[in-house]
């Protein structure tokens, strides 16, 4: 079986190459990515390695996604870096289709997720978001048919949205969050952090910090309509445009009047300038 880093980009080539690792019943791990990669998609590929013999690496910006307005032709693409510290990781395997090979003329097919997808938080700013995730993922799991899937912590609400339509479907793979990687300052690592400005950098990691001190102060009995309040305070005064701070259930995303309805998970979503930052963490 191959150690050299193989790109296919055609589901025909795709089967071909995957063909001799199903023959041999060597598990298959699936990282699905929009590339410009960083070290939390690093995080992805080592439990993914820790988990398969065969790391497939998808790198595919999806446009269905993003909305008219949104920045998908300005999505960082990186996509020579993305492959040279693929080859340095040892993955075997880059799936990187077109939009036309992905999307072919006469696309008529999506799907709709609904629970997680459909309690707010994302899916109020971004409504065509969820639907777009869940058709792409679902096709790069039928094209891949991987054991195991992994996804990012960050992006909670899509990790639920992505279990949840796993298991409605019946579809053969488990699906793993891998904890969100930081910077040392606390920000979470994501391809869009690119777009902030100097001043910009020195401010994010705030969005972290009020969520870790509304953590704590929820563990330690304050209310928790009270402790958000002051938080969405904190985060208007550093300078963001709010789009929510929510406590919810960490598994349903229903939300939540009272610790004692947990576990709970806080979410945040908050533009700084031009860029959209989220983030959240276990309570
Ligand atoms: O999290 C992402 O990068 C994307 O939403 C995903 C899961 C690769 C689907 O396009």
């Amino acid at each position: 079986m191959a150690n050299r880093l193989k790109i296919v980009r055609t589901v025909p080539s795709l089967r071909r190459a995957l063909e001799p690792y199903r023959r041999a019943r060597a598990h298959i791990a699936l990282v699905p990515t929009m590339g410009a990669l960083h070290r939390g998609h690093m995080a992805l590929v080592s439990e993914a390695r820790r988990r398969a013999k065969c790391v497939v690496v998808s790198i595919f910006v999806n446009p269905t996604q993003f909305a008219p307005h949104e920045d998908f032709a300005s999505y960082p693409r990186n996509f020579a870096t993305d492959l040279r510290v693929l080859r340095e990781a040892k993955i075997d395997l880059v799936w990187a289709p077109s939009v036309e090979d992905m999307y072919p003329d006469g696309f008529a097919t999506r799907v709709m997720p609904e629970g997680a997808a459909k309690v707010g938080l994302e899916d109020e700013f971004r409504p065509h978001f969820f639907g777009g995730v869940a058709t792409v993922v679902a096709k790069l799991f039928t094209q891949v048919s991987p054991d195991f899937a992994l996804f990012g912590q960050k992006d909670y609400q899509q990790l639920r949205v992505v279990t949840q339509m796993a298991k409605d479907l019946d579809m053969p793979v488990k699906v793993i969050g891998v904890p969100t990687v930081r910077e040392s300052d606390g920000l979470a690592l994501s391809s869009r952090n690119a777009y902030l400005s100097v001043a910009e950098r020195a401010v994010a990691p705030m969005l972290h910090r009020v969520l870790k001190q509304c953590a704590n102060r929820i563990k330690n009995g304050e209310k928790v309509d009270h402790v958000l309040n002051v938080g969405r305070i904190e985060i208007d005064l550093a300078g963001f445009v709010l789009d929510y701070l929510e406590a919810r259930h960490a598994l349903s995303l229903a939300p939540i009047e009272s610790s004692k309805d947990g576990p709970i998970r806080l979410l945040v979503a908050a533009k700084l300038g031009k860029t959209r930052l989220i983030d959240n963490v276990a309570v």
